[in-house]
């Protein structure tokens, strides 16, 4: 139908109250627009007729193909979320958030782009030490794209079958090449470092560069992320694959502090230097610093109490301090590791 044409149906369905007729003619231009490849505009104008309600889980897995599934172990091989954290949600230092917020501006722009013969940057790789905010600022920036996220962790990929991991990472990007998301590839390599034995090793090795090759095949309209804990410098090998490498840190005393207030502001206390605790706490994951705020939260909601106290902060921390030295001597090979298979 003619764009005129429509326009005034639309506008008739407004004038005479008639919802049907105007819900018909909406969803007609989002179809449409989904067919031009305008996937962003269609996903948001049906977010705005859905009456701007987030889509829950169920909707979701409604409205998309069920996911693919494992044929040997009978599994899922990717989650589909809805994250609600925005970045503003989220401590990050200026190079990332100018780096993450350029990556947002280039993909909500992907067809002025591609109008002037570019590519947004759209295959991301996050790296740096676990705790530090890799998968929660993928999850932001799908929140920020409106997007859904799909979820993928390697070790529901990998199949004792042979032969049936490659067909099983076939399946995930054949799946994801049907839509528009965040795709987040958590912890792509981690199974190649936590087992010792030596054809394990070498599957994994070719699980990971048959991994990367359908990344570099991959032209369809997601961003993909895909995230390591591995930190020391990277093979360049790797990082050429990808459009953007982003380092996650340990955070400093001054990005410890602040996190500190922001998980705290409902119970502060101004007489309590938490500048002070933040500088014990250094060295640190965001994570430690999140579950120390949360013992907190929970000493004083179960007394009862509108501030904590000095007393309640050094609780927290000290029970943080003894469980990781019970983490780091389990570690060590003190306690029997435990096999991920
Ligand atoms: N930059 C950050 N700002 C605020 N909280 C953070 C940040 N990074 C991590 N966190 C907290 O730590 C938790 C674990 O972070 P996560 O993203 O899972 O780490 P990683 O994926 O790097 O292992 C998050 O759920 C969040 O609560
Ligand atoms: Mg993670």
């Amino acid at each position: 139908m003619a764009r005129a044409d429509l326009l005034k149906q639309l506008f008739k369905a407004f004038r005479d109250s008639d919802r049907d007729s105007f819900m018909e003619v909406a969803h007609f231009i989002v179809d449409e627009e989904r067919k031009k490849h305008h996937v962003i505009l269609a996903n948001e104008l049906r977010r705005i007729l859905d009456n701007h309600v987030v889509p829950t889980q169920s909707r979701m897995m409604d409205r998309f193909h069920p996911p693919p599934m494992d044929h040997d172990k009978r599994s899922p091989l990717l989650e589909i979320r809805n994250p609600d954290r925005f970045l503003h949600d989220l401590i990050i230092d200026s190079t990332n958030d100018d780096l993450i917020l350029s990556v947002i501006r280039e993909f909500r722009q992907w067809d002025v782009l591609e109008s002037n013969g570019l590519r947004p940057n759209h295959k991301l790789l996050f790296c740096g030490p676990p705790g530090c905010g890799k998968t929660v600022t993928a999850e932001a920036i799908a929140t920020e794209l409106g997007l859904p996220m799909v979820y993928v962790r390697f070790d529901s990929v990998v199949s004792s079958l042979l032969g049936e991991t490659a067909s099983n990472l076939r399946r995930v990007f054949d799946y994801i090449g049907q839509d528009t998301w965040v795709v987040l590839f958590d912890e792509f390599d981690a199974i190649g470092r936590s087992r010792d034995d030596v054809t394990e090793h070498g599957e994994i090795k070719r699980v990971v560069s048959s991994f990367l090759q359908m990344l570099d095949n991959f032209d369809g309209r997601s961003l993909i992320i895909a995230a390591t804990n591995f930190e020391q410098s990277l093979d360049p090998a790797l990082w050429r694959r990808f459009d953007e490498v982003v380092r996650f840190e340990r955070p400093t005393v001054h990005q410890i502090e602040k996190l500190m207030q922001a998980r705290l502001r409902y119970i502060a206390n101004r007489r309590v230097s938490i500048k002070k605790y933040a500088s014990q706490l250094e060295g640190s994951t965001f994570a430690d610093v999140e579950r120390i705020c949360l013992a907190v939260l929970k000493i004083c909601a179960l007394d009862g109490k509108k501030r904590f106290s000095v007393n309640d902060l050094a609780t927290a921390i000290r029970k943080h301090k003894v469980r990781r030295r019970a983490m780091s001597r389990s570690n060590s090979g003190a306690m029997p590791k435990v096999d991920s298979a």
